[in-house]
């Protein structure tokens, strides 16, 4: 048997949502449970990657055979993805990040006062953009393989390509996450596989290790194809 496919390649998945604290007690956070990432983290340990899992909140159990490292906020994954880029050689930007947080974070736990009670939150920063753009001003040797991930209830390819061009990615995974059977807390997913062309690959309703498997295939493929330019 020959070396495995992603011997010698380092890879960094996010999985999970992050936590956005309100007070001690309280935070905001979304439905991720953080299986999809995990799935692809497996997967490439299993193809010979040397892998850094950074995860926020998550349900499932965490993966073994590689580096894991745990965040809550947007803001810490943030620090732990960029931090590690320059040991990098393809990122997979599974989590669920928090587009906004709240803008002050109480020190104690809130009281009960009024009837109404709003919460002024403010901008996270995009991550996968911050890869993206971090990516762009490398050497071309230097560069990372970006795969994105996109979640949308409507407008899916519109929206997935957009993303793909803006947040610079080499592959966005499209994932209609109004769609039964894909999406968040699932055991099963459904994704379109896009890259700057177009519609490279349709995945239908299977388990998220086999479509973990398949983006691999895809993902190996076109570093391939890199490498030979
Ligand atoms: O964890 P599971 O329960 O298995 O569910 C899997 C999943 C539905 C969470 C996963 O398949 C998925 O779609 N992940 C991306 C969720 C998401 O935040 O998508 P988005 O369209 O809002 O963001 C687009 C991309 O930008 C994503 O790669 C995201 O990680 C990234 N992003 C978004 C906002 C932000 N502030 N920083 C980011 O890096």
């Amino acid at each position: 048997v020959g070396p495995k496919p992603l011997q010698g390649k380092r890879v960094l998945v996010t999985a999970g949502g992050t936590i956005e604290r309100i007070d001690p007690v309280r935070y905001i956070t979304n439905d991720s449970s953080g299986k999809m990432g995990f799935a692809i983290a497996e997967a490439a340990r299993n193809r010979g990657a040397e892998v850094t899992l950074i995860c926020g909140r998550t349900d499932a159990a965490a993966p073994n055979g590689m580096r894991i490292v745990r965040v809550d906020s947007a803001l810490q994954m943030y620090d732990a993805v960029m931090s590690n880029l320059p040991n990098t050689d393809v990122i997979v930007k599974a989590a669920a990040v928090a587009d906004y947080r709240p803008l002050h974070q109480e020190e104690h736990k809130m009281k009960k006062t009024s009837e109404a009670l709003t919460l002024e939150l403010t901008r996270n920063p995009d991550i996968l953009q911050a890869v993206g753009d971090w990516n762009a001003d490398q050497l071309d040797a230097d560069k990372l393989f970006v795969i994105g991930f996109a979640a949308e209830t409507m407008d899916v390819e519109k929206h997935a390509l957009d993303k793909l061009n803006r947040k610079k990615c080499d592959l966005i995974v499209a994932n209609n996450v109004a769609a039964a059977g894909a999406g968040f807390g699932t055991e099963t997913n459904i994704v379109s596989v896009y890259a700057s062309e177009g519609l490279v690959e349709h995945i239908p309703q299977m388990t998220k290790k086999a479509v973990a498997e398949r983006l691999w295939d895809i993902a190996q493929a076109r570093m391939n194809r890199l490498n030979d330019q």
